[in-house]
């Protein structure tokens, strides 16, 4: 392989942090590939809009153009199930690795296109799906390979971690956090997937069919948003030594898994008390390692970016059994 030819999906925040990464990382992708990466095509949703990238670059809003370019590997940073879980499954029947950070998509049809990369012996990675720059996909790939993990509770959403600390420490209306939220770019376009728990679930679901190998989508699960959730209850509670975080907590028995998102009430003894901000963090309990904690940015541009071009750079390293160095 001469070079390892690149398709991305959708050039929004994170589209265009992958192409920067890229870009700017060339040297040092190559040194450690073996050969260059280049991006031949970027499926946007309106080409007449200047994107400022070279000419030799493919910028169209036609997808058969795009997955009918000679490509290795096709990233995908666009929102909702459709049309994308149909331009990945497209992908894999042409023989490309995947990587997305389709959180929404890949809750709803991660099993499926796993299954069908499997059948054609190419990868899909999803680091990018969970916790934005917090490599806790990874980690509980390697977990897993002794372990195994009993619970896990974790802060999956920004935006609402965001809210109940402006509104624990600051003291701050729910819609003036809402809007700082919105102004920080964590909030999604619509914020109510944040707000009623679903971007949390998916994510807690994305998790849930890594550990158990099995579609977990449709099973029963409890969600519950952060709208019950009483500003003096919370300043009232805070002075008890008491917060509310919004946590999902998955429990993994015998066969059996239960997941819940919901809010809580937790004390300073708490690994998540301290979680604060737009961080996310995941504490995960394994049977031999005992617990353990991983808390970083849960999204955001070059967070979310760069787990996508280690995503890649994990792709191309297996193919040229370079996972060892
Ligand atoms: N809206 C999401 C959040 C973005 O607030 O965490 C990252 O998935």
């Amino acid at each position: 392989m001469s070079s390892i030819n690149v398709a991305l999906l959708g050039f929004g925040t994170v589209g265009r942090g992958v192409y920067e990464i890229i870009e700017q990382e060339q040297k040092r992708l190559t040194e450690i590939l073996g050969c260059s990466v280049n991006i031949v095509a970027i499926l946007v949703d309106d080409e007449t809009i200047e994107r400022n990238v070279p000419s030799h670059i493919l910028v169209t809003s036609s997808a058969h153009d795009v997955l009918t370019q000679p490509v290795d590997v096709v990233i995908e940073a666009i929102v909702g199930v459709e049309p994308a879980y149909t331009y990945l499954s497209q992908a894999i029947e042409k023989g490309c690795h995947i990587i997305t950070a389709n959180k929404e998509m890949f809750a709803h049809k991660g099993h499926e296109l796993k299954q069908q990369a499997k059948e054609r012996q190419v990868s899909v990675e999803y680091e990018a799906t969970v916790a934005g720059g917090v490599p806790v996909i990874n980690t509980l790939r390697q977990l897993v390979t002794v372990n195994r993990v009993v619970q896990i509770e974790a802060i999956l959403n920004g935006t609402t971690n965001y809210i109940l600390s402006e509104i624990t420490n600051k003291q701050a209306s729910f819609a003036e956090a809402l809007q700082s939220a919105q102004q920080l770019g964590y909030a999604e376009a619509d914020p109510t997937n944040d707000l009623k728990g679903y971007d949390a679930l998916y994510k807690a679901i994305i998790l849930a069919e890594l550990l158990t190998g099995t579609k977990v989508y449709g099973n029963h699960v409890f969600r519950e948003g952060i709208k019950s959730v009483i500003k003096a209850d919370v300043i009232h509670q805070q002075l008890k030594g008491s917060r509310v975080k919004h946590i999902a907590t998955l429990n993994f028995g015998q066969g059996q898994i239960d997941i819940r998102v919901e809010p809580k009430w937790i004390t300073s003894e708490h690994p998540l008390y301290h979680v604060e901000g737009v961080d996310n963090a995941i504490v995960m309990t394994g049977d031999y390692v005992g617990r353990l904690k991983l808390e970083g940015p849960g999204a955001g541009q070059y967070p979310t970016a760069s787990v996508m071009v280690e995503d890649l750079v994990k792709i191309f390293s297996r193919e040229r059994k370079l996972v060892n160095n």
